[in-house]
Formats: structure tokens, C-alpha cells, sequence
């Protein structure tokens, strides 16, 4: 076979590209008080802010979404649903809900309580934010190697056991389950392996503690294994899929990820325990079990998403996508997080900008030197996101300052990624004229969304 790889689909249904100039960007991100979360999409020309929701449906989904079934109860769609969930996971009882963080906010509710503690190798935003909600609290254990972006490792996002078995040790009796998230996104879309799932797991069960698996990402993550980790070279995607879903004891998703829809979600539970109360809730907020908070075309189209999003053809240009995005920012002189994960490419923008410091917020100026230059848009992961304005006006930041450009699925050919990095490194080429940026109106919490910025 040649060397190039190729996008395994054909385009059937298209969506124009509408190009700016240089000129009118100027202009757009300074009516967007230069956040780009206040851009229209339209005036960008390619969106890597989030793989979430953005990927692009198959025929076959769209064909499926002709077919949903859309009665109030027992809706044929979810026994389709349930079906493919419980032959991929392994687990009885399947909860439909309208998003990750709806999975999230009803698990946590019935599982959790006041003054409990759960780790993980590294919360999400929303995770985090939804069981410190409850009164919970959320601690990060990824391995060390996690959190130094320039040193390679296979399995960046696994879980440092030790400081698990001293948690368990220490504070069990607070623990009413464990966490991980696959792939790890916060940590850069890194991969956890097999025996790091399983060792984690027997852990807290020798505790008696149940594992809780976020598996956003399971398919890039099983890929990831295969390619990586030793006795897995000749298995099938699904069934290391299947083999991790069964070392745990459930998990919730964000369907808007590796399920390839655009809204979506679910909880997969293998014991009843918490089942009964979870469906209470459900019914509460978001709907009847059997739709969660979506419409059947909805389950119909995750049913055969989780399908395609396993394919090995599809993976192996998913995980090299982000990889060739690597090797050519990192032929062009620009500092990544390394190895590349799965859905993002992450930039390093301390050392892309050094003349800029903290307080310039180099992340969030160099994500607006990419939309000025190319119409790129990227999301800032530092001092904007992270930081907080104190309580005697003082400012606190980030120790890391990257940009993250993730990439919808199916979405973008090869020649926008090469479009992309030639943007990228023509910003490198010239970024001492980047200039950073200062905040001028901002909000108390998740700042980063609504914030007004000016040039410093
Ligand atoms: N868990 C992980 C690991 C995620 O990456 C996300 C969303 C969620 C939970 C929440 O899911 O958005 O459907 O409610 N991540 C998106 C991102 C938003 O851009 O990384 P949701």
C-alpha cells in the first residue's frame, strides 16, 4: 500500500467555507472583544474550539435518523440503543441522558454525598465541576509523567496507583467510587492502558469500591492500545473496548465524542444499586427512561455511531490526523504536548511567545494571532481559563499556557490540516510582533467564555 493515508470517506453532502481576509478578521475579533468564543462560526474558517458535537454523520446515521422512533415509552430506537450498549459494555442497565454533563450531574446525585471524595486521573471541567456541585471532592492522580508536556510516554493518561492505594488507605470510608477518564482530556487527549485499568480496578475493588469509567473517548483510547500496549497488536478495536468495559462497574459518556453524534449521551450501569434512583431522577429533569432528554432519531443515530466509531480504518486516520498535525508543527520549531493524543493537538505558547508573560496571557494571545492569520480557531487552555481574579484585585494565572486545536471527526480533509500548520508556523516565523493581551470585563465564573479582552 503507499505511504499516504487517506480520509476513509467520501464527502456525499457539503458546507461552504466562507473566506475572510486578514482585514475583516481584524475587525470581527475586535467586535468579539477579542475572545474568540464570541466569534459568529461563520467567520471562522476552520473550528478546531472542540471535537465535542462537531463531527460529521455517516449516511448510514443519517438513514437511521429516518427511522427513529419517536413514541413517549418504550420507543423501538431504545431497545436498538440498549442493544448495541449492552454487547458493547457488557452492562444491564442503560440510561439515556442529553449530554456528558447530564450523565455526570445524575450519577454524582445518587451516588455521592457531602464530604465524599473521588479520584481519577484527571476530572474534566464538567466532572469536576458537577461533583464539587454535590459537595464533593474531586482529586486529580494522574501519573507525573501526565503533566510534563515535552516527555514522551505511551500511556500519559494513566492513573498513579500508589497514590491511590494511599487515598484508599487514608480516606476509603469517603470514597464511594473511583474514576477514569478515557482517553485523558485534560491531560492532553493521553491515553490509559489495559493493565493500568485493570490494576486500578482491582484496587478498589479489593476496597470494595466500584470503578466509574468517562468514556468520551473509549474508541481512540482502545486504538491507542492497540497500537501501544503489548498482546493487543491483533485485536479488534471493539473487543479491547469490550475487555475494558468489563474490568469496570459502569460509566457515563458524552455521546458528542466518540459515538459520532451531535447531541447525546448515557449512563451504562453493570449492578442495580444505583439504577432505581438514577431513572427517579432522570424523569425529574431531563425525561422518560427510555428517551432521556432526546428524541428517538437521536438514540438511533448513537446506535450505529458507536458502530463506526470503533472501526479500525476510521481510528487509524483519526489517531494519525492529530499525529501528522504534530510532526509538522514540530518540523516548524512550534513546542506541542507530547506524544499527540487522540482528538487535539495542544501548543505549547510559553515557549511559542517568550516574550510574553503571565499577565499578557500568552495562550489566549497567540489563539487570536491564529484567527487574525488564518481564521483558525483554537481554544486557550491557561491563565484566561484558570486564573482568578482575588478577592483584593490581586491576579493569579496558569502554569501552563496551551492552545488546544481540536479536531471534529470526519469533517476536515488533509489539505486543511496542511493549511493549518502552514498558518501556524507563518505565525511562528513572526511572533515576536504577537502582542499579548489584558482582561477588561470579566465574569466570576468559567471567565473565560464571556470575557473582554484588550490589546495590553
Ligand atoms: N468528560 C470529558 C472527558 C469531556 O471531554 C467532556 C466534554 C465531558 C465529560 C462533558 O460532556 O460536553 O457532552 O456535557 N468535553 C468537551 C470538550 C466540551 O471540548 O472537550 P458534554
Amino acid at each position: 500500500m503507499p505511504k499516504t493515508m487517506i480520509e476513509p470517506f467520501r464527502i456525499k453532502s457539503v458546507e461552504p467555507i466562507r473566506m475572510t481576509t486578514r482585514e475583516q478578521r481584524v475587525k470581527l475579533l475586535e467586535d468579539a472583544k477579542l475572545n474568540v468564543f464570541k466569534l459568529r462560526a461563520e467567520d471562522v474558517i476552520l473550528d478546531f474550539l472542540t471535537d465535542s458535537g462537531t463531527g460529521a454523520m455517516s449516511a448510514r446515521q443519517w438513514g437511521a435518523i429516518m427511522v427513529g422512533d419517536e413514541s413517549y415509552a418504550g420507543a423501538r430506537s431504545f431497545f436498538r440503543f440498549q442493544d448495541v450498549l449492552q454487547k458493547l459494555t457488557g452492562y444491564q442497565h442503560v440510561i439515556p441522558t442529553h449530554q456528558g454533563r447530564a450523565s455526570e450531574r445524575i450519577l454524582f446525585g445518587v451516588a455521592c454525598k457531602q464530604g465524599d471524595i473521588v479520584p481519577n486521573n484527571t476530572h474534566f471541567d464538567t466532572t469536576r465541576a458537577n461533583l464539587e456541585f454535590n459537595g464533593v471532592e474531586a482529586v486529580d492522580l494522574v501519573i507525573p509523567e501526565g503533566t510534563q508536556p515535552a516527555t514522551i510516554h505511551p500511556f500519559k493518561g494513566n492513573i498513579d496507583l500508589g497514590k491511590v492505594e494511599d487515598l484508599l488507605k487514608r480516606e476509603g470510608d469517603r470514597i464511594p467510587f473511583g474514576m477514569m477518564t478515557v482517553t485523558n482530556n485534560s491531560g492532553g487527549g493521553q491515553p490509559v492502558s489495559m493493565a493500568n485499568i485493570r490494576a486500578y480496578a482491582d484496587l478498589l475493588h479489593k476496597h470494595g469500591k466500584p470503578l466509574i469509567l468517562d468514556v468520551c473517548r473509549f474508541a481512540e483510547n482502545s486504538m491507542f492500545i492497540k497500537l501501544r500496549e503489548a498482546g493487543y497488536e491483533d485485536r479488534t478495536p471493539e473487543s479491547i473496548a469490550q475487555e475494558m468495559f468489563r474490568l469496570a462497574d459502569g460509566c457515563t459518556m458524552s455521546a458528542k465524542k466518540d459515538a459520532m453524534v451531535n447531541i447525546g449521551g448515557f449512563i451504562a450501569l453493570k449492578s442495580e444499586k444505583w439504577v432505581e434512583a438514577a431513572r427517579n431522577l432522570l424523569i425529574l429533569t431531563e425525561g422518560f427512561s427510555t428517551y432521556g432528554g432526546l428524541a428517538g432519531r437521536d438514540l438511533e443515530a448513537m446506535a450505529v455511531g458507536l458502530e463506526e466509531g470503533l472501526q479500525e480504518d476510521y481510528l487509524r486516520y483519526r489517531l494519525r490526523t492529530a499525529e501528522y498535525m504534530g510532526e509538522k508543527l514540530l518540523a516548524g520549531g512550534v513546542d506541542i504536548v507530547r506524544p499527540t493524543g487522540g482528538h487535539a493537538v495542544y501548543i505549547d505558547a510559553k515557549t511559542f511567545l517568550p516574550h510574553l508573560k503571565p499577565q499578557d496571557y500568552p495562550a489566549w494571545s497567540l489563539a487570536n494571532a491564529l484567527y487574525l492569520e488564518g481564521g483558525i480557531r483554537g481554544v486557550e487552555i491557561g491563565g484566561v481559563m484558570f486564573g482568578k481574579r482575588l478577592e483584593d484585585g490581586t491576579e493569579t494565572y496558569s502554569t501552563m499556557e496551551l492552545v488546544r486545536l481540536a479536531f471534529p471527526r470526519r469533517v476536515y480533509t488533509q489539505s486543511h490540516f496542511d493549511f493549518a500548520a502552514e498558518v501556524i508556523c507563518d505565525v511562528k516565523a513572526k511572533a515576536e510582533q504577537v502582542r499579548g493581551v489584558r482582561i477588561v470585563k470579566q465574569s466570576k465564573y468559567l471567565r473565560h467564555f464571556a470575557a473582554e479582552m484588550a490589546w495590553a
